[in-house]
């Protein structure tokens, strides 16, 4: 596997590629890989003939007083589990590399409505940050399809309409959630949690997993959330928020849809964790929806 940290080089190598007409699958992430990750590689390494992913912790997504300077950065163990998973490039720039001008004064995309709401509400501007990022490797790469883990649901829809918005001739791929044996959705901030909280936080996926087989099974959406809030909360859980969203992330509407998404975000301590699951609403023969 190559390693690359600027962008001529990763330039003249990929357009090598593409003139070969190799089809590019691009894995963006920011390092500390886990199995998560490695799901979105063999994902790609299944779909194209060349897999890059990045490696980039990105300042623009990190709002003030965040984990910005205390996220992990573990470029050497990133790039044997990269390289043991058939991955054929690693582009891993530095912060003046991709934002030569500085922060301050950098182009940002904004990705108007669906990034408004649930972590746009709670992290202003981390979806600015996202959009900016993943459209500068969307430029650098020119990926035929880019994937992406569903576990950050919003980030996934935010970048769709970023594509769709921009036409960017880029197939985007959302990649299931992978989890520990526990119910816990992977993410590299559960190193942050001790092993008090380590073992609570499963706690989270069961609750929202009560949540969705209780709207499967009629319960009314707002009560639904609201036990599954205060469960959370008894448990020891800050919530940060839980909602159910329509397709793409609109408002849910239980007139007009059947299925939807519900998200959550928690805190442990200071440890913030979100995770997601599909819903089925029970649509009963006959006109309009029960829900009792
Ligand atoms: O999901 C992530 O790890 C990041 O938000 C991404 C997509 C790599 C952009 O920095």
């Amino acid at each position: 596997m190559q390693t690359l940290h600027d962008i001529a080089p990763l330039r003249e190598t990929l357009q090598a590629h593409r003139m070969a007409g190799r089809r590019i699958a691009l894995v963006p992430t920011m390092g500390n890989l886990h199995a998560g990750h490695l799901a979105l590689v063999e994902r790609a390494r299944g779909l194209a003939d060349v897999v890059v992913a990045t490696l980039f912790v990105n300042p623009l997504q990190f709002g003030a007083g965040e984990d910005f300077g205390q996220y992990p950065r573990t470029l050497e163990s990133d790039r044997d589990k990269l390289a043991a998973h058939d991955c054929d490039l690693l582009f891993a720039p530095g912060v003046e590399t991709l934002y030569p001008g500085g922060l301050e004064t950098q182009t940002q995309v904004h990705v108007p409505d669906v990034s408004e709401g649930l972590c746009g509400g709670s992290r202003l501007g981390h979806f600015d940050g996202v959009a900016t990022v993943v459209s500068l490797l969307f430029h650098l790469v020119q990926p035929d399809i880019a994937c992406f883990g569903e576990k950050d649901f919003q980030q996934l829809a935010v970048i769709r309409k970023l594509v769709a918005d921009l036409h960017f001739p880029i197939e985007i791929v959302g990649v299931p959630t992978v989890r520990a044996e526990d119910g816990l959705a992977l993410s590299s901030r559960n190193g942050y949690l001790g092993a008090d909280d380590r073992a609570l936080a499963p706690a989270f996926h069961r609750e929202l997993s009560r949540c969705r087989d209780a709207l499967a099974s009629g319960r009314a959406p707002d009560a639904a959330l609201s036990e599954a809030r205060q469960a959370l909360q008894a448990s020891g859980f800050r919530v940060d928020y839980l909602e159910i969203r329509g397709p793409a992330l609109a408002p849910f509407d239980i007139a007009r849809h059947a299925e939807g998404r519900l998200l959550g975000a928690v805190y442990l301590g200071s440890t913030r964790l979100i995770d997601n699951l599909a819903v089925s609403l029970p649509r009963p023969a006959g006109s309009g929806i029960r829900h009792g």
